[in-house]
């Protein structure tokens, strides 16, 4: 079996013979990254964009690098586009918040996916009742596709917001996203774009999806824990009202009012995670040297091995598409008469790291007809080994709970 010449760059994997299958939930982290935040904690640590000494100024140019890096690597047009938040959940919510509540009217439609993660529903379903709009969901076929047809009846000019994840956590099934993006705009509706689980596998350009908004987080790209992204059109963000408030988003304060800082300055109140960003931007070079031609090759090898092997248990069903190249290496499955709960934890017995449960996808999860499932879920530096330790051991798990 041929060697991963990646994985020597990733500490967590030496010395150890960890199948690591989550990388949906969070992915590892190359040396790299953690160098380069070790430089930065190094050499230049010191509260960005308030100081006027060196440190603090050296820690507010990485911390504008790594914004410019981030523009980059989605194809933003401006650097100020890109608004650093917690994560993707907060990059939503930021949206809804912000621009939701301040755009959307009673009887206005939020069109959404039923695949839709939590973090892109719950915001929506707030938005809905503080509005009164109304959410329409567009319903995939089996194989989890999104039909043009479903695209034309759900999006009408009734909508005022159209989201979608661009590659769906669970079914890993990618949408049409710029199909999407289309339509909205020709219904004068906006486009959110929920690219939590695209961008760590596939080149994304936000002009050419043509949306409005787009969120993901730097620990699905082997970045850090506490780092995210939203872009946003420089128009709609000088528009929207700030999310949250207090030190560095303002421009003027008095005792009784305050104006506000540019974008993207008014959307980041408080200490930034400098340190985060920094860390973000060595994953965004570490994954653009790996290439995603690598990346995506690889998963489709490997997502091709492990569903050819579950197609050999017959006790096993695998959700969504039969086609490995539509799973962005996500593969959702169950075991007949096994909770997946028990699956998850049999592997773990066998250092084989899953995920079980709902997936944060409650809706998908009643679309389908299940309570959980299990899920594995690929990255470029997994192998053939591992996914043949992980077919064999899914083959034994029946008999190991004693059926
Ligand atoms: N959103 C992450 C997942 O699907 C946590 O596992």
């Amino acid at each position: 079996m041929s060697e991963n010449i990646f994985r020597r760059d990733f500490p967590i994997f030496q010395g150890n013979n960890t199948v690591y299958f989550d990388n949906a939930a969070t992915t590892q982290r190359p040396v790299q990254v953690l160098e380069a935040m070790k430089q930065f904690n190094d050499t230049t640590n010191a509260n960005p964009l308030r100081g006027l000494y060196k440190w603090s100024m050296e820690a507010t140019e990485a911390y504008e690098n790594a914004r410019h890096a981030a523009a980059e690597f989605i194809g933003a047009e401006k650097d100020c586009e890109i608004i650093f938040t917690r994560n993707t959940t907060e990059s939503l919510n930021l949206v809804a918040y912000s621009y939701g509540l301040s755009h959307v009217k009673a009887g206005d439609e939020i069109v959404l996916t039923v695949m839709e993660h939590h973090s892109n529903i719950l915001p929506w379903q707030m938005v809905a009742r503080q509005t009164g709009a109304k959410l329409v969901y567009m319903e995939p076929q089996p194989d989890g596709t999104i039909t043009d047809e479903e695209i034309e009846s759900k999006i009408t000019d009734k909508a005022a917001i159209v989201t979608v994840a661009e590659v769906s956590n669970v079914l890993g099934v990618t949408n049409p996203v710029k199909k999407i993006a289309e339509a909205a705009h020709r219904h004068g509706a906006v486009c959110v774009v929920d690219g939590a689980q695209s961008t760590p596998h596939m080149p994304v350009n936000v002009q050419e999806i043509g949306c409005d908004f787009f969120a993901f987080s730097g620990h699905k790209l082997m970045g850090p824990m506490g780092i995210g992204v939203l872009y946003g059109k420089i128009d709609l963000l000088d528009d929207m009202p700030p999310f949250l408030t207090g030190g560095e988003m303002i421009e003027y304060v008095t005792r009784e009012s305050a104006t506000f800082a540019e974008v993207p300055e008014k959307f980041e109140a408080g200490t930034v995670n400098a340190m985060g960003a920094v860390g973000l931007s060595a994953a965004i070079t570490y994954l653009k040297n790996v290439g995603f031609d690598t990346v995506m090759k690889t998963e489709k090898d490997l997502t091709t091995r492990l569903m050819d092997g579950l197609s050999r248990i017959p006790e096993v069903t695998v959700y969504g598409s039969k086609d490995p190249a539509r799973h962005c290496g996500i593969v959702t499955f169950n075991i007949e008469g096994c909770h997946p709960h028990d699956v998850a934890s049999v592997l773990d017995t066998e250092n084989i790291c899953v995920r079980a449960g709902h997936h944060c996808a409650q809706p998908l999860m009643k679309w389908l007809g299940v309570n959980a499932t299990a899920r594995a879920s690929l990255y470029f530096y997994n192998t053939e080994e591992e996914v043949d330790r992980f077919v064999d051991a899914v083959g034994k798990v029946r008999g190991w709970l004693g059926y």
